[in-house]
């Protein structure tokens, strides 16, 4: 008995069930062969060019990849930093690279002056690192900060120039709050501004809070360190032990801070100051 779907298989046709259908899927696979026929040499013109294309895409990309990988490895170290990127600062003007290598000392239990519990000795080390400005900037080196010039200046009477602050200064001083705020509670007599301000601004108390972590959050994620923490086995210690001791490249931050000394407006002229409002500020509508 011949089967009814015995030519089927020969055009690649095997699931079809009924009579109907399968002559159906004749009539098609039929079709299918006579455009075959019929296209057959332009078919083998346009497969032919398809294919060298196809070659001549391969080798472009291959020399391509080869070229990046070269270029990648000869590729000097500070090429990243070399990219234009860089912002003018005065300090930077000045100090120049006064990067050096620092191994940090991270270790869990290690000692650092800057760690609790909290004393008149580890407040006032932060106080150090803190102590600066407010600067006194010139005209010429706020354009080239690009910031506007209708920022606010000393008095005439003090001899005028713009006032700043260092950014670095701001966010350890964030980061000090954050500690204060933790050391605070079992601490209060160390920290009586601290208690003051909660006594008398809680609302501006609570967002200073968030405002420092967001401003250490933002500075941790631009600079988003790239060092690796790798762990060691330690004696007595049942798991993987944090090697939190990195190599970095680090700021002088004295260096900083002897500029800043240097650039500083006198303290002690502005100490209770009420800034008067100039007749011709250019105010903004909202806080920036
Ligand atoms: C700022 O510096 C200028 C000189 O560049 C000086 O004349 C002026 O008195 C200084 N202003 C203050 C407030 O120290
Ligand atoms: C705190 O200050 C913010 C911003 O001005 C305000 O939206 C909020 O209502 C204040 N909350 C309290 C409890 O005063």
């Amino acid at each position: 008995m011949p089967s009814k779907y015995s030519s089927l298989p020969q055009h690649g046709r095997i699931s079809l069930a009924e009579d109907s259908e399968s002559e159906a899927a004749m009539m098609v696979n039929a079709g299918f062969e006579k455009q075959d026929r019929y296209s057959r040499p332009a078919r083998h013109q346009i497969a032919g060019v398809i294919h060298w294309i196809a070659h001549g895409v391969s080798v472009i990309l291959i020399i391509g990849l080869i070229l990046i990988e070269v270029s990648r490895k000869s590729m000097p170290a500070g090429a990243l930093r070399a990219s234009g990127l860089t912002v003018w600062t005065p300090a930077k003007e000045y100090l120049g690279d006064v990067s050096h290598m620092s191994v940090f000392q991270n270790s869990f239990w290690q000692y650092s002056p800057y760690k609790g519990p909290p004393t008149e000795q580890v407040i006032a080390r932060w106080d150090h690192l803190t102590h600066t400005g407010p600067l006194n900037l010139t005209a010429e080196e706020m354009a080239k900060l690009g910031h506007s010039l209708d920022a606010v200046q000393y008095p005439p009477e003090f001899g005028g120039g713009y006032i700043g602050y260092l950014e670095s200064a701001h966010q350890i001083h964030c980061l000090y709050a954050l500690w204060e705020d933790h050391h605070f509670r079992t601490h209060p007599e160390l920290f009586p501004n601290f208690a003051m301000k909660l006594r008398t601004q809680p609302n501006i108390t609570e967002w200073h809070f968030e405002h420092c972590v967001d401003v250490l959050r933002n500075r941790l994620m631009c600079t988003a360190d790239d060092q690796i923490v790798t762990f060691r086995w330690v004696k007595g210690v049942s798991g993987p032990y944090p090697y939190f001791n990195t190599k970095h490249e680090c700021r002088d931050y004295e260096a900083l801070l002897e500029w800043d000394e240097e650039r500083r407006a006198d303290k002690n002229m502005l100490e209770g100051y009420k800034w008067p409002v100039p007749e011709d500020a250019v105010k903004l509508t909202h806080a920036p």
